[in-house]
C-alpha cells in the first residue's frame, strides 16, 4: 500500500492571469558556500540574501557546532571567521538535515580537521550514495568510516593529507568542492577534472575569498593552505527556485511578468536554454555582476512550447531543473526526449520515476529511460500525485495544478518544500494562487464494538491528522452524572452536567490521547460497561446532544480530522467529503468485545454482552435525534468477516480516491 502522509497534503487553484515583477528566495548552493567559507575565513564576512531554507540552516548550525559565531540579524547573516585551522571539535553529531549540499562539501572539510566528526542526515539523504566524495578524500589520506558508502559518516583527525589530482567520473560540483575544500588544507596544488562542467560557485567565492584558484577547461586547481579573508556577500536569487515559476508562466495561457534578480551563472543556466530552445519566450534582462555571480532579471511571457530533444550538454547545468521541465515537456506540443541523465535517480528521492508515475497518473503519456525520459506533450487531468517528500518533485507538481484542464491536482509528500524554498506558498499566494489543503474531515459511525474506534484511531496516525473520539464525550457526561448521584432519567441536571462539563483531551506522543475530566485522568473509567450503558441513556436526550455538538465541531483542525461515532456523517460532520459506515452482525461484535475484556481480564459472559450491545443498538438506532443510522453518503462496510487490516485497506484506498477530487 502507498504510503499516505496526507498531513501535507495540498492543492493550487488556477488563476487567471500572472503579471507584476518578484524575486525568488536567495540561491541555495551559494548560500550553503558562503556560510562554510565565511567560517574558514579571517575576520567577519557579512552575507545578504540568505537562503534561509531548512538545508542551509543546517549548514549554519553545524558551522557553529564546530565553533564559529554566527549571527543572523534578519537582513544579513554576520560570520565571524576563525581561519582555516580554527574549527573546534563538536559536541556531537553534525546534522546536515536532508541537505546533500552540506554534507558533501562539509565532507571535504571533516576530512582535514585534526578532531573526530559524525555527518548524519534524514532518511533521504542517509539513503543517498556518499561514495563519490568518500573515494577521492580516502585518497588524498583522509580517514572515513560509513554505512556502505552512505551516511553516517565519521571522521577520523590523520597525521596528514596530500594533494591530488582527481579525474571525477561525474560532473558534479558537490564532489568537485568537497576535493577542492579538502585541498585548501594540504600542501600544494589539487585538481579536479570532471566529464562535463558542473556550477562554479566554489571556485568563483574561493578566488573571491581569496585563494588561489585556477579553472583550465574541465580542470580546477586550488592552491592549498590560502590565507581566506571575510567577505561582503550578495546572494542573488535562485534559479532552481526562479525555475517553477519560469514553467508557470511560460505554460500559463495568461502571463506576463518578470523575475527579479536571478543567477544566471553559466553553470546553472540550462534551464534557461532548454525552455528557449522549447519556443519559451523567457528574455534577460539588465544583466549585471554581483560579487562574482552574473545576475538578470527574467522577463516570462504564455508560449507555445514544443517538445525537444534535451542537449546532452546542457544537462549538468539544468540538473536540478528537471522535475519542472518535465511538466513543462507534459505541456509542450509533442514529444520531449532526456537522456544521459541517470543522475536524476540519486536526488532526494529518484525523480525519473517519482515524476514519471505522477504523470502517468494525470493523464500523460511517457515511458521512463534508464537514464531519462521520453514525454509526450498533452493535458494534464485530475489526480492526487506523490511528491515523495522531494521539495522540488512537490513544488512542480504543485504548479502543475495551476495549469491542469480540470484544476485538481492534489499533491502529498509535501513536507520537504522548506529546504529549498521556504516562501513558496506565501509567492504563489501574491500570484493570486490559491492554497488549498483539500482535506477536511472523515466520519467514520457505526455501532458500538464494530471495531470504529482502532480504525479511526489507525487512520488517524497513519494520516497525521487529528482525531475525535465522541463517544468518549458521551462517556464523560455518563461518568460525571453517576460521579455526582444524577440519574439518567433527570433531564435538566444532565444538560446544566453537559453545559458545565469540565472535559479536555491532551494528546501525549507516548501515551495518546489522554482524557481529563475535572482535571483527572479519566481513559480507564470511561472504558466500563456501566459507563457506556448509562452514555447510551444520556445520549438521546436533545439537549445533551446540543450542548456537546459544539465540542465535537472544535476538533476540526488543519490538516484534517477524523471523527468516529454515531452521527458523525449525519449530523456533526454533515458535509464531511468521506463518511464510512462501519456495520457487524450483533453475535461478531459481542465476541469481539468479550475478547477484548478478557484480554483486559475482565470477565464476562458472551451472552450477556450480546444482550447488552443489541438493547444499546436498539437505543441508538431508535432514537429521535441522531439516530445510528449510515448516511446517505456513507460507504458501508459490513466487518463481520473482515480483520481490522482488511478493514483498514478498504478504507485507505477510499481515502486515496477521495483525495483525488
Ligand atoms: O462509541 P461508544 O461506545 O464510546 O459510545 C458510547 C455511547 O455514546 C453510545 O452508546 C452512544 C453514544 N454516542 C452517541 O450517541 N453519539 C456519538 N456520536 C457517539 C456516542
Amino acid at each position: 500500500m502507498a504510503e499516505i502522509n496526507s498531513k501535507d497534503v495540498f492543492n493550487l487553484r488556477s488563476t487567471p492571469q500572472i503579471t507584476g515583477r518578484f524575486t525568488v528566495p536567495g540561491d541555495k548552493s551559494i548560500s550553503h558556500r558562503s556560510i562554510i567559507f565565511g567560517a574558514i575565513a579571517e575576520g567577519q564576512t557579512r552575507v545578504g540574501g540568505f537562503l534561509r531554507s531548512e538545508d542551509c540552516l543546517a549548514t549554519l548550525k553545524i558551522m557553529q557546532d564546530l565553533g564559529v559565531e554566527i549571527d543572523d540579524t534578519g537582513d544579513e547573516v554576520l560570520i565571524d571567521g576563525v581561519g582555516l585551522h580554527g574549527l573546534r571539535a563538536p559536541n556531537g553529531e553534525l546534522d546536515c538535515g536532508n541537505a546533500g549540499t552540506a554534507m558533501r562539501l562539509l565532507s571535504g572539510l571533516m576530512a582535514a580537521q585534526k578532531f573526530n566528526s559524525v555527518l548524519i542526515g534524514d532518511e533521504s539523504l542517509s539513503s543517498r550514495p556518499m561514495g563519490r566524495v568518500i573515494k577521492p578524500l580516502t585518497a588524498m589520506g583522509a580517514q572515513i568510516d560509513s554505512n556502505g558508502f552512505k551516511a553516517p559518516l565519521k571522521f577520523s583527525p590523520v597525521d596528514g593529507m596530500n594533494a591530488m589530482t582527481y579525474n571525477s567520473p561525474i560532473a558534479s560540483a558537490q564532489v568537485k568542492s568537497a576535493v577542492l575544500i579538502a585541498g585548501l588544507y594540504v600542501d600544494g596544488q589539487t585538481s579536479v577534472s570532471e566529464p562535463k562542467k558542473s556550477r562554479d560557485h566554489t571556485e568563483t567565492m574561493l578566488q573571491g575569498f581569496g585563494a588561489e584558484v585556477q579553472t583550465n577547461g574541465l580542470t580546477v586547481t586550488v592552491t592549498g593552505q590560502p590565507k581566506l579573508k571575510g567577505q561582503n556577500i550578495q546572494v542573488p536569487a535562485d534559479i532552481s527556485s526562479a525555475a517553477f515559476f519560469m514553467v508557470l508562466g511560460l505554460c500559463h495561457p495568461n502571463a506576463d511578468f518578470v523575475i527579479e534578480n536571478v543567477s544566471i551563472n553559466p553553470t546553472r543556466d540550462g534551464v534557461i536554454k532548454i525552455l528557449q530552445a522549447m519556443d519559451g519566450q523567457l528574455s534577460l534582462d539588465n544583466i549585471r555582476d554581483q560579487a562574482g555571480e552574473p545576475v538578470a532579471d527574467i522577463r516570462v511571457q504564455s508560449s507555445a512550447l514544443k517538445g525537444i530533444e534535451i542537449p546532452h550538454d546542457l544537462i549538468p547545468s539544468a540538473i536540478d531543473e528537471f522535475p519542472v521541465l518535465f511538466i513543462a515537456a507534459a505541456l509542450a506540443k509533442g514529444e520531449t526526449r532526456l537522456t544521459g541523465a541517470e543522475e536524476l535517480r540519486h536526488k532526494e528521492c529518484d525523480r525519473i520515476t517519482v515524476m514519471l508515475d505522477g504523470l502517468k497518473l494525470l493523464g500523460i503519456t511517457c515511458e521512463e529511460l534508464v537514464d531519462g525520459a521520453v514525454i509526450q506533450g498533452g493535458q494534464l487531468g485530475s489526480g492526487l500525485v506523490d511528491g515523495h517528500g522531494d521539495h522540488r518533485c512537490a513544488m512542480s507538481f504543485l504548479l502543475a495544478g495551476v495549469l491542469s484542464q480540470d484544476r485538481t491536482i492534489s499533491v502529498r509528500g509535501c513536507h520537504n518544500i522548506g529546504t529549498s524554498f521556504p516562501e513558496f506558498f506565501e509567492l504563489v499566494q501574491s500570484l493570486g494562487i490559491q492554497v488549498k489543503q483539500p482535506v477536511s474531515v472523515i466520519a467514520v459511525d457505526g455501532p458500538s464494538g464494530v471495531g470504529k474506534g482502532t480504525i479511526s484511531a489507525l487512520l488517524a496516525r497513519e494520516l497525521g491528522w487529528h482525531l475525535l473520539d465522541s463517544g468518549a464525550i458521551y462517556r464523560s457526561l455518563a461518568l460525571k452524572a453517576m460521579k455526582v448521584g444524577v440519574y439518567a432519567d433527570e433531564e435538566s441536571k444532565l444538560i446544566t452536567l453537559a453545559e458545565n462539563l469540565n472535559l479536555n483531551f491532551s494528546v501525549d506522543s507516548k501515551q495518546g490521547t489522554q482524557i481529563l475530566l475535572d482535571d483527572v485522568v479519566v481513559n480507564s473509567e470511561l472504558r466500563s460497561e456501566a459507563c457506556g450503558v448509562m452514555a447510551s441513556k444520556v445520549a438521546p436526550i436533545p439537549a445533551v446532544r446540543t450542548a456537546l455538538m459544539q465540542r465535537q465541531k472544535n476538533f476540526q483542525k488543519a490538516p484534517g480530522l477524523v471523527a468516529d461515532g454515531r452521527d458523525m456523517g449525519t449530523v456533526v460532520f454533515k458535509s464531511a467529503p468521506l463518511k464510512v459506515f462501519l456495520t457487524a452482525n450483533a453475535e461478531e461484535r459481542a465476541k469481539r468485545r468479550h475478547k477484548q475484556l478478557q484480554e483486559r481480564g475482565v470477565d464476562v459472559k458472551i451472552r450477556d454482552l450480546l444482550e447488552d450491545i443489541e438493547a444499546r443498538d436498539y437505543r441508538d438506532s431508535t432514537r429521535k435525534v441522531a439516530p445510528l443510522v449510515p448516511a446517505k453518503d456513507a460507504h458501508v462496510i459490513d466487518t463481520s468477516e473482515l480483520s481490522i487490516d482488511e478493514v483498514f485497506a478498504q478504507i485507505i484506498e477510499l481515502v486515496e480516491q477521495f483525495l483525488n477530487v
